[in-house]
């Protein structure tokens, strides 16, 4: 797979979130064919054939969620792309809100044309300026070429994209913190059932994707079910983007077949470690799936091979750390993100969070003991499966697997001959 498509941006020498360019490269082509040729089912079963699954971190089946939208309720049916994208070490859907944000339309109209949707947002991160503002130019020029709003291209087809602007929480990508920021409330999750696809934003039946798995939508319907499926393993396929940061030569976001190696993606695509130094630890999906240590990279980057390796395939945001890195530290600061960002609705995760700070603070700062390592690990454990939304699973897994992976390096902080605390270690904190 050498061509590329969701960045297909890169490849080309036009700037394609110029809608006159998008448009002579082809675009709006599929979408317009899609509403002419085909009944809204032939595109959720094609979509459902083409076995593709959820890039925003949970990996579920995108076709399978389409038909759990119940039908003659009467009520209108919602599609919300989440472009929330903050999970610490994720910066692929990003590429396509800055660069590419005609092929998410594109998507989203062929989407929305699937599951009966008229009204369709998309929940960008606050943060997003550049995004926030190309994606707005976007929707814009779409209304004015009626490739959106009633009768596009010609047909009866109605839909509209709504820009929805978060003010930068992570709770908000949380699909149903999402649905409650867009009703106008305080992104505190849901319980789930109801699940959204059946009671989702404004009590209605709702349809909650991530902009890449959205993206993928146009390609599957131009190209083909069968074409997305010989694309990396059966059990996932498809074109994916990986994002690498950390302690490499080249760090980016990459698209490549599902399933491409971790070692190749870190010691070919990103350009290898920076000189003389070693690889010492890797997190495969974003800053809450459980980190993997150098010896652990020989795997497949898909959903299955991740989970099997014990881990998760998650955003796909690879942070690479090498031989440099105090792992102590580094889970101090992960901490610190997910108490900042607990929403403070469940007591397991608004105090188990906060806990967990200060702890890795005591340990980091060189005043930690052998029996905070054990609270450390029992806090975590109480942190697992007790709350509405997986925030909380999510800051304890790190630490669960940092003390599992890197237990010496936790063991000498606490020993009280690791040379932490005085000064410097008071000027970190
Ligand atoms: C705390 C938390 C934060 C999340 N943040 C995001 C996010 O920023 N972007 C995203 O697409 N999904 C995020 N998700 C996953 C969404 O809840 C949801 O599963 C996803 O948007 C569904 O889209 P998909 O099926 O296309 O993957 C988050 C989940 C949790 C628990």
């Amino acid at each position: 797979m050498s061509e590329k498509l969701l960045l297909r941006f890169e490849d080309v020498s036009t700037d394609l979130s110029d809608i006159d360019n998008y448009v002579s490269d082809g675009g709006y082509e599929t979408a317009r064919a899609a509403l002419r040729d085909r009944s809204p089912g032939e595109i959720v079963e094609a979509v459902k054939d083409s076995g593709l699954r959820g890039r925003g971190g949970a990996g579920f089946p995108t076709g399978l969620k389409w038909t759990f939208v119940p039908k003659g309720t009467g009520k209108p049916v919602y599609l919300l792309c989440n472009a929330d994208e903050s999970e610490p070490g994720t910066f692929k859907d990003r590429q396509i809100l800055e660069h590419d944000p005609h092929q998410l339309i594109e998507s989203m109209i062929i989407s929305a044309y699937a599951i009966g949707c008229i009204d369709a947002y998309i929940y960008i991160r606050g943060e997003f300026s550049t995004g926030y503002e190309t994606l707005c130019r976007a929707v814009a020029d779409a209304y004015a070429k009626g490739f959106l709003g009633k009768g596009i291209f010609g047909g009866d087809t109605e839909v509209n994209i709504h820009v929805h602007r978060g003010a930068g929480a992570y709770i908000c990508g949380e699909e149903t913190g999402l649905i409650e920021s867009i009703e106008g409330k305080r992104a505190h999750p849901r319980n789930k059932p109801p699940f959204p696809a059946v009671y989702g934003v404004f009590g209605c039946p709702t349809i909650v994707n991530n902009v890449e798995t959205l993206s993928c939508v146009k390609h599957i319907i131009e190209r083909g079910a069968d074409w997305f499926k010989s694309i990396g393993p059966e059990s996932g396929p498809g074109p994916k983007l990986y994002g690498v940061s950390g302690h490499v030569k080249k760090p980016g976001v990459f698209e490549l077949p599902m399933g491409t190696s971790l070692r190749e993606l870190i010691e070919v695509h990103a350009g290898g470690l920076r000189d003389g130094r070693k690889l010492k630890a890797v997190i495969p999906g974003g800053s809450s799936v459980p980190v993997l240590r150098a010896d652990e990279i020989d795997i497949n980057m898909d959903f299955d091979s991740v989970a099997k390796a014990g881990s998760m395939l998650g955003s796909a945001g690879v942070i690479v750390m090498d031989d440099s890195t105090d792992m102590v530290a580094v889970l101090r600061r992960i901490s610190h993100f997910y108490h900042h960002e607990s929403c403070g609705q469940c007591t397991p995760c608004r105090e188990g969070t906060g806990w967990l700070e200060k702890i890795l603070a005591r340990i980091e700062e060189g005043h930690g003991t052998p029996a905070d390592l054990e609270k450390l690990d029992s806090v975590a454990k109480s942190m697992m499966g007790t709350t509405v939304c997986v925030l909380s699973d999510a800051a304890a897994m790190p630490v669960r697997s940092f003390l599992d992976k890197f237990r010496d390096e936790f063991t000498a902080a606490v020993s009280g001959a690791s040379g932490r605390g005085g000064e410097s270690a008071r000027a970190v904190a």
